[in-house]
């Protein structure tokens, strides 16, 4: 039996299915529209998977303040729709939720017993769809990752290396999380799988940095001298508040904890140069 991965051609989704040896139907949204309940039924009473893992979402942060309904959408109802037919086969849910679900008023890592909080539409959207999985299907991992990158996919570390021609770039200071490196999560999700110990992870990369510090050991990391300034998060007004401190940590199973984000961080520089002067490989 498969394992079906909705959001295929996201960050994650691509990760996982580069990642994963098993039988794989890996669905994007024109295959699998998460927020269609029949389309989901379908799919899953069709492939009857052995497991289903969630890798789609509204990723737009700053969207979702202003159309707070997509986000709804795919982070709330599609989580919930994906939980509802699972549970009618009995079929485990591997849903992936997000560091956003915490204000980030704390003074260390949250762990998954702490309170959730969540200061954006996002965050609230995210929470939203945990609780429905939560509540519809008992067989659900639900894993709270942050700041994910990929070589593959935009983000925070592909944009700060296109910025690096800039003379100089200034960089936030003042907010604190956990990057990740999306193989580094592919990875550690399909281990999770295997201890069948269903509930609620963080899994993110290891140790905590500033956005500052991250673009400082990222550029270090590919030789480049283009000078860092740090700056305050209210230098950049944002539509959707971030958390300011926002890294996590896990006292659910100390297995999973991922590479510090160091690691993950050079494993990107590599296959970014390797991307660039080897065979193109789509899903890697
Ligand atoms: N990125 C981060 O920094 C971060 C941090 C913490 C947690 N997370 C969580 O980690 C997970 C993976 O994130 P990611 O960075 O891989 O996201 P991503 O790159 O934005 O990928 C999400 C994928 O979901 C697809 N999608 C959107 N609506 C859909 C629908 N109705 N049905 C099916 N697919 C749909 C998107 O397609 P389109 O692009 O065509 O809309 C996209 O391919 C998400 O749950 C996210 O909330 C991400």
């Amino acid at each position: 039996m498969a394992i079906l991965i909705t959001g295929a051609q996201g960050q994650l989704g691509r990760a996982l299915r580069a990642a994963l040896t098993d039988r794989v139907v890996a669905y994007g949204k024109a295959k699998l529209d998460i927020t269609r309940l029949d389309v989901v039924r379908a799919a899953i009473d069709q492939l009857r998977p052995r497991i289903v893992i969630n890798a789609a979402a509204f990723t737009r942060v700053d969207e979702a303040e202003t159309t707070p309904e997509p986000a709804y959408r795919v982070n709330a109802l599609g989580p919930r729709n994906l939980a509802v037919a699972s549970a009618e086969r009995a079929i485990p849910l591997l849903h992936i939720s997000t560091d956003y679900v915490f204000d980030g008023r704390a003074e260390r890592p949250y762990h998954e017993f702490d309170p959730v909080f969540p200061l954006s539409v996002y965050g609230l959207s995210k929470l939203a769809g945990e609780e429905a999985v939560r509540s519809l299907n008992p067989r659900h991992y639900i894993v709270r990752t942050a700041w994910l990158y990929h070589t593959l996919g935009r983000n925070f570390v592909t944009t700060m290396r296109e910025l690096a021609d800039r003379p100089q770039v200034q960089v936030v200071s003042d907010q604190y999380g956990s990057p990740t490196y999306a193989p580094h999560l592919a990875q550690a999700l399909l281990r999770l799988l295997d201890s069948r110990a269903y509930g609620t992870y963080h899994i993110a990369g290891a140790g905590g940095t500033s956005r500052f510090e991250l673009t400082r050991t990222l550029y270090r990391l590919l030789g480049l001298s283009t000078p860092v300034t740090p700056v305050a998060a209210s230098a950049f007004p944002q539509a959707a508040p971030r958390p300011r401190y926002a890294v996590l940590t896990t006292l659910q199973d100390p297995t999973l904890v991922l590479p510090a984000w160091q690691d993950g961080l050079s494993a990107f520089v590599q296959a970014a140069r390797s991307r660039q002067t080897g065979p193109q490989h789509p899903a890697s």
